[in-house]
């Protein structure tokens, strides 16, 4: 009997082994910001990143969802997203350090867009793409999935509402040119593949002008 019994605690040990490895594990902020030591050269201490015309723009991340943050840095480590850049930085951090430096991320108050500020006849398409889309280009609206505003539905549809012009377009191409493909039914790919440069970037400034968070709004 006492063979039987070890081979159960066996049985049981290799059987939670295999449920935490799962398992993506908890957060802490406090960590978070100490690994994120090499990342406030682009996305800034305050994680508003920044908006660079012409350039590669680093995105906000304060506020955006910790559970979304932590699956793109393992897309980037996995090739699902392909940036050279961030391949660089996601590959120094091991699961707990992504879950720390994401939970850090997630807790910082939402900064403003920047690169909204363009011609109005861009914004109202970039309105009507993102409120209801254009059925003549089969394109669906933008909110149906981001949530009204855009500021994002659970971990799996990102807030773009207040993100920088330069990154949302920067993503929209990235769809297009399949070089991002790590959304999980490839919806936004359906979305990208059918918007021309124009509709990119009516789409990203107009997200770009709009409050980051709820509150924001309100207080405007
Ligand atoms: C040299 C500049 C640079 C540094 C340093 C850097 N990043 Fe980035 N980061 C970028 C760029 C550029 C992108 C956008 C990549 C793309 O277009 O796919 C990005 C994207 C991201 C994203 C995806 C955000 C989203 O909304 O999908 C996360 C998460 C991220 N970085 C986290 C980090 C962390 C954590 C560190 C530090 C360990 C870091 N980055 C260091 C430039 C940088
Ligand atoms: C059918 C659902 C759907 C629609 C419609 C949709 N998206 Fe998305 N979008 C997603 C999903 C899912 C993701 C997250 C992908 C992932 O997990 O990496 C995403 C991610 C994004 C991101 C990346 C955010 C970040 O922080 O990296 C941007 C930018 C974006 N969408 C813009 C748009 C715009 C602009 C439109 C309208 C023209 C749009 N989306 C319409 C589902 C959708």
């Amino acid at each position: 009997m006492p063979y039987i019994q070890s081979t159960h605690v066996g049985l049981l040990a290799g059987a939670c082994l295999l449920a935490s490895a799962a398992m993506a594990p908890a957060g802490d902020p406090e960590r978070g910001q100490t690994a994120a030591a090499t990342c406030v050269a682009c996305h800034q201490a305050d994680g508003s990143g920044m908006n660079i015309p012409g350039g590669e723009s680093w995105p906000r991340l304060a506020g955006l969802d910790a559970d979304y943050l932590a699956k793109q840095l393992h897309d980037f480590q996995s090739g699902e997203r392909q940036n050279a850049t961030m391949l660089t930085f996601a590959n120094m951090l091991n699961d707990q350090q992504i879950a720390d430096v994401a939970a850090y991320y997630s807790q910082l108050p939402a900064t403003p867009g920047q690169g909204g500020d363009v011609e109005d006849s861009l914004l109202a398409r970039g309105q009507q793409l993102a409120e209801r889309g254009d059925w003549n280009a089969y394109i669906v609206s933008c909110q149906s999935c981001h949530g009204p505003g855009g500021y994002g539905v659970g971990s799996d549809f990102p807030g773009i509402a207040g993100q920088h012009a330069g990154y949302i377009s920067a993503q929209l191409h990235a769809w297009k040119n399949d070089t991002r493909h790590n959304d999980p039914q490839h919806l936004m790919g359906a979305v990208a593949k059918r918007m021309n440069d124009d509709d990119i970037a009516a789409v990203s400034a107009w997200y770009a002008a709009q409050p980051s968070q709820r509150d924001q709004e309100a207080s405007q």
